[in-house]
């Protein structure tokens, strides 16, 4: 068996450029994924995703020999798991992280794990996960007949990550990093690793701090997304233009707005902290508010679009973006969609969709809506909703645009 320096589990967004940063620096990595497709592209030196130079990235690796794909993990020195970690929504509409892939990748690595090795949850995880880790790899080896396993014997770290898609490659190198230890020589283990490539401060902490300081940062965040998208609504509800409020309220020099868009998308900001506020549900009032602020804030977008729409017949509806964000392709947990979805839905409506990121609609509207170059869109619409700010929305026509009904749910072109 090879022995490999380094195995991270999970080649999706945060796993394949650090797998593959890591190879550049010499260091021989096994990228593990449970998805075939995806470790033949991998192997063939190509992506499955889309983040701006990370192609080059991976085929170096590639190229160099130091970055392999397979489905199932090796012997290393290091295993980091950067899967999936959603949440499922129980019938009372609470919210409970879902840790089931993180379980699964911590035991497939029972098998070649060895004493001394360190094992990073990379992760964005509940509060105590990085103990669950632990504990679920010492009950796998167990079960697998290696009855003297003993926690002792291996180094349990959560190192959250921060970086921002389509700017992974230069923040993976710039940003200050928490290394959070089940003990303080794993966090100093970690550290020392991340130091290969990691140019900013990494700072020491125990794991429970880690893993609360991430969710803290995706809560801060939602929070302040919350009051825009609220005074968004409350300023609509007064027939006020809520830029120009927020415009002017940034002038004070110690308020700082957020922009107001069509609710929070991506797998981060709208899952992690409903992670905080699973953990404490009678105290975490303002995060679980901030929450509904922002899921509500879709629903609120179509009622502006459906009002339009009501006074004309077979209106044309041009939807601008269906990402979660702007200038990127990730689709998971878009407002944009979520929206678009429910405009497919009003009656006698075509609906026309313009996403420069992608070359074929989800399923969710095959069938249902066009995709369509965007100046195409708009010269065809009545009605253009602006959902994602992607740079390229920045050129339309302006004359085009200055015919048509507009809902601009980002202050795009103000
Ligand atoms: N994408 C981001 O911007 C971002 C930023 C910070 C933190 N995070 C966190 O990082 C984690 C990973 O997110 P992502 O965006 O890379 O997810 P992703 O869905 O892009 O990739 C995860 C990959 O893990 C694979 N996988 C699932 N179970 C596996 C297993 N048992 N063994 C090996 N591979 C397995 C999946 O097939 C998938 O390719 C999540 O906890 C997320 O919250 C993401």
């Amino acid at each position: 068996m090879n022995n490999y320096d380094i195995c991270v589990l999970g080649l999706g967004y945060i796993g394949l450029p650090t797998a593959s940063i890591f190879s550049t620096k010499g260091k021989k990595v096994l990228g593990v994924d449970v998805v075939q497709s995806v470790v033949d592209t991998i192997n063939d030196g190509r992506i499955h995703i889309e983040e701006p130079d990370l192609d080059l990235l991976v085929r170096a690796a590639v190229q160099s020999g130091n970055l392999t794909a397979a489905v199932a993990p090796a012997v290393a020195d290091v295993f980091i798991i950067a899967v999936p970690t959603p949440f499922d929504e129980r019938e009372d509409g609470s919210r409970v992280p879902d840790l089931k892939y993180v379980e699964a990748a911590t035991r497939s690595i029972a098998p070649v794990v060895k004493p001394g090795d360190l094992v990073i949850l990379e992760s964005t995880s509940p509060v105590g996960t990085t103990e669950k880790v632990r504990d679920w790899l010492i009950d796998e080896l167990v079960k697998q007949g290696n009855t003297e396993a003993n926690e002792k014997d291996y180094h349990f770290v959560h190192c959250p990550e921060r970086i921002l898609p389509g700017q992974m490659l230069k923040e993976l190198v710039t940003n200050d990093r928490i290394s959070g230890g089940l003990t303080p020589e794993a966090a100093q283990k970690a550290k020392e690793l991340y130091e290969c490539f990691c140019t900013a401060e990494i700072f020491l902490t125990d794991a429970r701090s880690a893993e609360m300081s991430k969710l803290t940062e995706n809560s801060f965040r939602d929070v302040n997304i919350a009051f825009a998208n609220e005074l968004s609504m409350v300023c609509d509800e007064l027939d006020m233009d809520v830029w120009e409020v927020i415009k002017l309220s940034n002038r004070h020099p110690r308020v700082n707005i957020l922009n107001p868009g069509p609710g929070v998308g991506g797998h981060c900001i709208a899952v992690d902290p409903w992670f905080i506020v699973d953990a404490a549900p009678e105290r975490a009032r303002l995060i679980r508010t901030a929450r509904e602020v922002n899921e509500s804030k879709p629903e609120y977008v179509l009622a502006q679009i459906q009002r339009k729409a009501d006074r004309l017949k077979d209106p044309v509806i041009a939807c601008l973006g269906l990402a979660f964000k702007a200038n990127v392709d990730d689709l998971r947990e878009s407002p944009a969609l979520d929206i678009t979805k429910q405009v497919a839905g009003i009656e006698g409506a075509r609906v026309l969709v313009a996403e420069p990121h992608i070359t074929e609609l989800p399923k969710a509207l095959e069938g249902k809506c066009e995709l369509m170059d965007a100046e195409d869109a708009i010269k065809a619409a009545d009605i253009v909703v602006l959902l994602v700010d992607h740079k390229s929305f920045a050129s339309l026509s302006k004359p085009v645009l200055a015919e048509r009904m507009i809902i601009d749910t980002r202050g795009f072109w103000k």
